[in-house]
């Protein structure tokens, strides 16, 4: 299979895609899902290329992996757990049963007690030490801060609710300028750690309990956790009515739809949290629905197999043309590259082909004034993915935000024709210069073009779209996933650092020597402490 693509690419790849463009090739080469549309004909991929992608989705039993999903097998082979993200935006949907359990009851009991505290804390049904709540301070990382910070800030047109704050890093500064601007006496602190034990977590809870403690008398009630860890949750201290549990079946990049979204829930209120759970659940139901060719996730993921297993191209460039979606490419950072970025497949064989590749990204039109002179002139090919929306949210700019999506459209026409040194000579002429002169200058003016995008587009970006959007890159991680037979639900990679950083930690704090540490490591540990560390 590998190698029929392979052979595929060494026969199309010269030809100039621009030249595939007949009447139904846009449409051909799109794919639906509701309002959505995904277009992928701005690329290399013609009719036969397709075919040979689809086939790779059979050869590797993708639907059947798909189906085990679903069902609640325990695909996560490595951590023997299953995998059902799904289950919690499942509103009425069927069982799913877990070790002999439907644990449709649960995630839907939980999902309505998050939704009474959320609505109590809106409402001010539920107070602080000081009246109610003005501000939420979520303490997490990685999965448990990236889904719901990039989340508050996509829905902020929905955000009627506290204002929502968030804190990850372990370094003092991010911690310090958010409780600065927060009164302790209405803050509300979320803990959100699946394991309840993340070192940078943890860290900072503590540090919100030192603060708040300083002007309410039980800071603890003016804590809430999410968490599989239940006796963690109660050992610190958070009474069990502010506890939101779920099962370690939810991974955490994957996580966000179920109490780890709590911060969302609080900014949006629960009708909107579940507007994003419905998008979530429809694309799920396309996924499960659709054949292949129609189907996004499925096609989302073979294009990017062609784009890097297959041409080669090691990165890929995600770019919103929606400036909410600012914080996307960092949550696809940890999405794709936390589940893909792996080197052997699930029975411990080394990969044959390369596994997911450098996913990057800014908002447009931010990124057209930085790093788009690489994508069009530079050596590299790095595949574009545009999103869009019809409508922003500011019906009296609107003219502003039909100028955003001129600039959207004109990056994919010009990554895909660029400029020929036939009319950069005119342009250089058009200029004044003459003979050699002319000819380099045109050629500083030369785009190769031929260079691949797809385009996301939707009506207007809302809870629900959003929702539809996060479950398609779900999918599309698992699809890449499934093909390259690799386990998506684990990450291992993470580990090693965070235990040479505990193993480090005494050192740094002067309390063990740095013998038997390399030189390079001792030498910089000396340093920084002979410089304040
Ligand atoms: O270090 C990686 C990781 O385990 C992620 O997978 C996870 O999202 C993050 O740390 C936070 O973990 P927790 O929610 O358990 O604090």
């Amino acid at each position: 299979m590998w190698n029929d693509l392979k052979q595929h690419f060494q026969a199309v790849q010269d030809r100039r895609f621009e030249t595939l463009f007949d009447e139904a090739r846009a449409g051909s080469f799109s794919v639906s899902c509701g309002d959505m549309v995904f277009d992928y004909s701005k690329t290399n991929i013609d009719a036969d290329g397709r075919a040979l992608l689809v086939a790779l989705l059979d050869a590797a039993d993708v639907a059947a992996k798909r189906d085990a999903m679903f069902r609640g097998d325990r695909i996560n082979v490595t951590e023997d757990r299953a995998v059902l993200h799904t289950a919690l935006r499942n509103l009425d949907g069927d069982g799913v049963v877990v070790s002999g359990a439907d644990v449709m009851p649960e995630v839907l009991g939980t999902l309505d007690r998050m939704e009474r505290f959320a609505e109590d804390v809106r409402s001010g049904a539920y107070t602080g030490a000081g009246g109610k709540i003005t501000d939420v301070v979520n303490i997490g990382i990685g999965g448990s801060d990236l889904g719901p910070a990039m989340a508050v800030r996509a829905l902020s047109p929905f955000h009627d609710g506290p204002r929502c704050h968030f804190v990850s890093n372990v370094d003092p500064a991010d911690i310090a300028e958010v409780l600065r601007g927060c009164d302790p006496t209405t803050t509300i602190v979320i803990v959100a750690s699946k394991t309840f034990t993340t070192i940078e977590t943890m860290t900072n809870a503590r540090t919100a309990k030192a603060w708040m403690g300083q002007s309410v008398e039980n800071p603890a009630q003016q804590f809430a956790a999410l968490s599989t860890a239940g006796d963690k949750t109660s050992a610190f201290g958070i009474p069990d009515a502010h506890v939101f549990g779920f099962e370690d079946w939810v991974g955490g990049r994957y996580s966000m739809w179920g109490p780890i979204g709590l911060s969302l829930m609080i900014a949006i209120g629960s009708n909107a949290f579940r507007a994003f759970l419905r998008g979530g659940q429809a694309m799920d139901r396309h996924f499960c629905s659709a054949k292949w060719e129609e189907n996004m996730p499925a096609m989302l993921a073979l294009v990017g197999v062609w784009h890097n297993q297959i041409c080669g191209y090691t990165t890929r460039a995600v770019l919103p043309y929606d400036n909410r979606l600012a914080r996307l490419p960092a949550y696809l950072q940890q999405l794709e590259m936390e589940s893909n970025g792996k080197r052997v497949s699930i029975d411990g064989a080394d990969l044959p082909v390369d596994s997911g590749p450098v996913v990057w990204g800014e908002p447009g039109t931010n990124g057209q004034h930085a790093f788009y002179q690489l994508i069009h002139q530079g050596t590299r090919i790095v595949p574009c993915e545009f999103m869009v929306a019809a409508r922003g949210h500011e019906d009296d700019l609107h003219h502003q935000h039909q100028l955003l999506v001129a600039n959207c459209l004109a990056q994919s026409e010009a990554l895909m024709k660029g400029r020929s040194l036939d009319e950069a000579m005119k342009i250089a002429g058009r200029l004044d210069f003459e003979g050699g002169e002319q000819e380099r200058q045109a050629r500083h003016r030369v785009f190769p073009g031929n260079r691949p995008s797809t385009t996301l587009a939707y009506p207007q970006l809302d809870p629900f779209t959003l929702g539809q959007i996060i479950a398609l890159y779900e999918h599309r991680v698992f699809v890449e996933g499934a093909i390259l037979g690799i386990n998506s639900y684990d990450q291992w990679g993470v580990e090693l650092g965070k235990e040479l950083a505990t193993a480090l930690q005494p050192i740094v704090e002067g309390r063990e020597s740095a013998d038997g540490k390399d030189g390079s490591t001792a030498g910089l540990v000396q340093f920084l402490r002979t410089r304040g560390l």
